[in-house]
């Protein structure tokens, strides 16, 4: 049983894309009318859109914010705040700029409504600190925390790529700690693992995209998240010797974060295993601080104190001054200790993790990864990346062994080496795995106004005989004759005229005329052009079920895992409609063989249809002896995107 005291910080958050025009309301809802607007001067234009949202309500600007919050900065900013009369502090922007509104409220007792533009948290601690002739003192007070605060996803989306990583590993870094931290609690341990998986899966994805907003949206509340965890609970190690290289050292806030956190995790993981591998696991990674520092390297981040301007000879100094004052840690603080975590950050060594398949795997699946970094095509290098991540851990997951791994090299080898111009056998493959239809239902999912697709199969060809409306497309083939009468309509139900229609079947043998090399021309194929009224009517015959072609590899993996090669009964279509998008698809004869268990995965119900029985006079007056067939049917096309 687990014994804990929780304490909640209550702010009032607004979350979204666009919220920052809601900032208005968010002040009048404090009561106050006087805002003194705190902005950092690289963020002119987010500035604008607050300064336009707050209209009048602005009485004074201040835009001096620096790093570490120095007092003479913040005097400054103090004198404007009071002869304006000032009733409420507005900031927008990254630490710096909360930290002086921090710093002015304090002073002031005024409230603050606060518009992040990174991923540091401090919007939501109550932790002030401050720089006085260059020492760094740091106070926790309720009058330091703000009252609302405004993340408005759109106010990310341009913030650089090395900033958006290096905010992000800072966010990380507050939950890493607060899971280990003494006075954890069950909730901030959810949060913390919440962002911590959620920071892991968005970087990689920001990286590739920039400006993805889901990635971002995913980004600015887990640094939420995290910075409740930084506000609720103590942190340890990392945050000590952060602290010490930024205020005694002069080095860059984020990027020490990012360097020092997977040296600090290696430190204290043999004292927190099981926090270790719960770390791990929210990245989804087979060790945490090996893990941490490979996901620092994919996104390009900063590895090493050196790079960072770091002298090799500040080393034992700031060893020295991160033991000097004791302070809660799962690890003790030994001096020797410290002394090698930050020889190997100034390295930027990879933290070793317990030597492990697993580890040496995640490793290689990483560095094939970032061998797609330069990649010019961003959607390239996603699929690129996420494909081999999907195949590694298939292999690994199952553990594939050379001879399986052999096959299958085989298997797409002969795949390949039976194509010709009339035999796709990866397009089977595809149709027979259902990733046609998969990419088939994503591309054309269509309104429930529009006839559903189904998939192209390989025995399209392309500008087949143009044929006028009411002939016969069957070549004198034998067969159940079949009057076709379909009409093409738009989703209002409107005819369609001059829509290109291209139709394809099997003969009632199941074979197409390109498998059929003694035919002459083509035969069960056409290209019809619907008149005014939309309508198409031709003459053919009742196509029957058919096996794909199984004389291949594809036929040999069906049989492999016990699977038939059946195609359920169907004519094909293809329409080409001015100003509407093509439809490919397929019309099922109800009632005909293999509809549940078609083996492309292509038939749908609402393409399941009557190929009506009839006997008797025609509708064209043609004369049949004994039964015909006749299909009735409206395709529904989707109008041309934009
Ligand atoms: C076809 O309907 O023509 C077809 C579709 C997928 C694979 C094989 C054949
Ligand atoms: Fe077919």
């Amino acid at each position: 049983m687990r014994t804990f005291v929780y304490t909640s910080r209550p702010s009032r958050v607004v979350f979204g894309a666009g919220t920052v025009g809601r900032v208005a309301e968010e002040v009048e809802r404090l009561g106050c009318s006087r805002v003194l607007l705190l902005a950092g001067p690289s963020l002119a234009g987010i500035a604008a859109r607050v300064r336009e949202v707050l209209g009048d309500l602005v009485v004074a600007e201040f835009d001096g914010a620096a790093m570490h919050t120095p007092v003479e900065v913040t005097a400054r900013a103090l004198d404007v705040l009071t002869e304006v009369s000032a009733d409420v502090i507005v900031a927008v922007g990254g630490g710096s700029t909360t930290g002086l509104s921090k710093a002015l409220a304090v002073r002031t007792d005024l409230p603050q409504v606060i518009l992040p533009t990174t991923y540091a948290g401090s919007e939501v601690t109550p932790v002030l600190g401050e720089t006085r002739d260059g020492r760094k003192t740091t106070r926790s007070s309720p009058a330091i925390l703000p009252e609302t605060v405004v993340y408005d996803v759109d106010l990310t989306l341009s913030l650089p790529l090395p900033l958006t990583v290096t905010s992000g590993i800072n966010a990380l870094a507050h939950a890493v700690e607060a899971l280990y931290a003494p006075d954890a609690d069950p909730v901030t341990d959810q949060q913390a693992l919440d962002a911590i998986a959620r920071i892991g899966r968005a970087l990689p994805r920001l990286a590739a995209d920039p400006a993805d907003p889901e990635a971002r949206s995913d980004l600015l509340y887990a640094a939420w998240l995290a910075g409740t965890c930084l506000a609720t609970v103590g942190m340890g190690l990392h945050h000590k010797l952060c602290h010490t290289l930024g205020g005694s050292f002069g080095l860059p806030h984020a990027e020490t974060h990012t360097v020092v956190l997977p040296h600090a995790m290696a430190y204290n993981a043999p004292a927190a295993p099981e926090t270790m591998r719960r770390i791990a696991e929210a990245l989804g990674v087979p060790d945490a601080p090996s893990g941490m520092y490979d996901l620092i390297v994919s996104l390009a981040g900063p590895t090493s104190l050196r790079d960072l301007g770091m002298a090799e000879s500040d080393l034992a100094r700031a060893a020295d001054l991160a033991v000097a004052t004791p302070y809660p840690n799962p690890r003790e603080l030994t001096a020797d200790g410290i002394a090698g975590l930050l020889a190997g950050a100034w390295r930027g060594s990879r933290p070793e993790g317990p030597p492990s398949t697993e580890a040496a795997l995640a490793r290689l699946t990483e560095e094939v990864v970032a061998s797609f970094a330069r990649t010019p095509d961003p959607r390239v290098r996603t699929l690129m990346s996420d494909l081999v991540r999907r195949l590694h851990a298939f292999v690994a997951a199952n553990d594939v062994t050379d001879a399986e791994w052999q096959y299958a090299i085989d298997f797409l080898t002969r795949t390949g080496q039976i194509c010709t111009p009339t035999r796709q056998e990866f397009v089977l493959l595809s149709d027979t795995l259902g990733i046609s239809s998969a990419v088939d239902l994503l591309t054309n999912s269509r309104t429930p106004h529009t006839t559903p697709s189904a998939v192209l199969g390989p025995f399209y060809v392309a500008g087949p005989p143009e044929t006028p409306l009411g002939s016969d497309i069957s070549g004198g083939l034998h067969g159940t004759p079949l009057w076709v009468d379909v009409r093409v309509t738009d989703t209002d139900a409107r005819p369609l005229k001059d829509a290109v229609v291209d139709v394809w079947q099997s003969n009632e043998d199941g074979f197409y005329d390109v498998q059929l090399p003694d035919l002459d021309g083509p035969v069960l194929r056409a290209r019809l052009r619907s008149g005014g009224d939309g309508r198409i009517t031709f003459w053919s015959i009742l196509p029957a079920h058919y096996p794909i072609p199984a004389d291949g590899p594809v036929g040999q993996m069906l049989d492999a895992v016990g699977r038939h090669p059946y195609r359920a009964p169907h004519l094909h279509f293809m329409f080409d409609a001015p100003g509407h998008r093509r439809l490919v698809t397929q019309l099922f004869v109800a009632g005909g063989a293999y509809l549940d268990s078609d083996t492309v995965f292509g038939v749908k119900d609402a393409l399941v249809v009557g190929f009506t029985p009839q006997s008797g006079p025609t509708p064209d007056g043609r004369r049949v002896d004994g039964e015909w067939r006749r299909l009735d049917y409206t395709f529904r096309l989707a109008p041309l995107a934009g």
